[in-house]
């Protein structure tokens, strides 16, 4: 079987217009095989504010959408798991894994990874409000040390974690240095359950070559998040590599302005007005790394505050610049 291939949670991009985008790119049903949420705080959805549903909306695929809690009141997150776990969707993941000085702060993230018995117990406590798929994402811990972040992924194996995603990098590095793929293989080697890999995938070859059992180590899931987001069309471009021979669809050129124009459509649709210009400048700060002149367009996109704005500022640098709008796939 063919290792899995998951949309990494990245706060205000994995949401429903960005799947769309992605299982567009294929027939339907098959662009990627779970979309991870951006991380939903487990306080806010209990208390039922006024944007919860937007985060909860999992379309067009919930079978493939896994939720992804952040919070550090292992009450609050028994209760919140237990909501979500009662909706149509694949399964729950905790996040112990978010660097961001605001969310270690409060307890919350990589803070679950300075100790062992604590997280261990959060799982203890979530674990029967359960009754799908749970799963944890992680980072290698505080300092670069294999043994502990082995002993914690086992401490959570042992409390019924079914799957761990690693991004291998510690919780200071953000993302400098290269992830250390080595971790994920021996990780691999080391515990019962699936562990996705996650770090700096670039193209649907990389994307195949992490998927791909390597050398050392067993084959399993692989993440990818920001090049999800320039890229959207990287999983079905993955996938018909990988499809035999007789089954290959002929590469087509991809058409920026199409893609860019859907994009603010289905936030439009499926968002909420309130989001639409910070989740546009946040795609689109990724999107427009297709482009020849990337940052002049993401400092004009950043200067629009209109949804209408945004859209004639892209129709006009596409006019003016024809030759920018097709994007061969390989
Ligand atoms: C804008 C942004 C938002 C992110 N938000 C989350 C999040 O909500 N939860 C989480 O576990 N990781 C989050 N991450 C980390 C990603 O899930 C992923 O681990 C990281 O980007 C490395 O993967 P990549 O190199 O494929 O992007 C975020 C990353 C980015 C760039």
């Amino acid at each position: 079987m063919n290792a899995p291939f998951l949309l990494a949670p990245m706060a205000e991009l994995s949401h429903r217009p960005l799947r769309e985008l992605i299982e567009g790119f294929e027939k339907p049903g098959s662009g990627c095989d779970e979309y991870f949420t951006e991380m939903i705080s487990a306080g806010p959805l209990l208390g039922g504010g006024p944007f919860e549903r937007w985060y909860m909306d999992a379309g067009p695929c919930p079978g493939k959408v896994v939720y992804q809690l952040v919070g550090s009141d292992p009450d609050q997150l028994v209760r919140a798991a237990a909501l979500l776990d009662g909706r149509d969707c694949l399964g729950i993941d905790i996040n112990m894994g978010c660097s961001a000085p605001a969310i270690r702060r409060t307890g919350a993230g990589v803070a679950w990874m300075a100790s062992a018995d604590r997280a261990a117990s959060l799982i203890a406590r979530v674990r029967p409000a359960v009754k799908k798929r749970l799963s944890v994402k992680l980072r290698i811990g505080f300092e670069d040390d294999f043994d502990y972040l082995l002993t914690f992924c086992r401490r959570l194996e042992g409390e019924g974690t079914e799957l761990i995603t690693v991004h291998p990098r510690t919780a200071g590095e953000k993302f400098r240095r290269s992830p250390r793929w080595d971790y994920v293989a021996a990780l691999r080697r080391e515990l019962h359950i699936p562990v996705a890999g996650n770090g700096d995938i670039a193209s649907a070859a990389e994307l195949l070559r992490r998927a791909g059992q390597g050398p050392c180590g067993r084959a399993g899931p692989v993440m990818v998040g920001r090049a999800a987001v320039r890229c959207p069309w990287i999983f079905a471009e993955a996938k018909r590599a990988r499809a035999p021979e007789a089954q290959k669809t002929a590469p087509d050129a991809i058409d920026l302005e199409e893609v860019s124009l859907r994009f603010l459509e289905l936030l439009a649709k499926y968002q909420p007005p309130e989001f639409y210009i910070s989740r546009s400048r946040r795609f689109f700060n990724y999107f427009c790394d297709n482009l020849k002149w990337a940052h002049h367009v993401k400092t004009m996109l950043n200067r629009e505050e209109t949804p209408g704005g945004i859209e004639r500022a892209l129709r006009r640098y596409f006019g003016e610049n024809p030759e920018e709008r097709h994007l061969r796939r390989g």
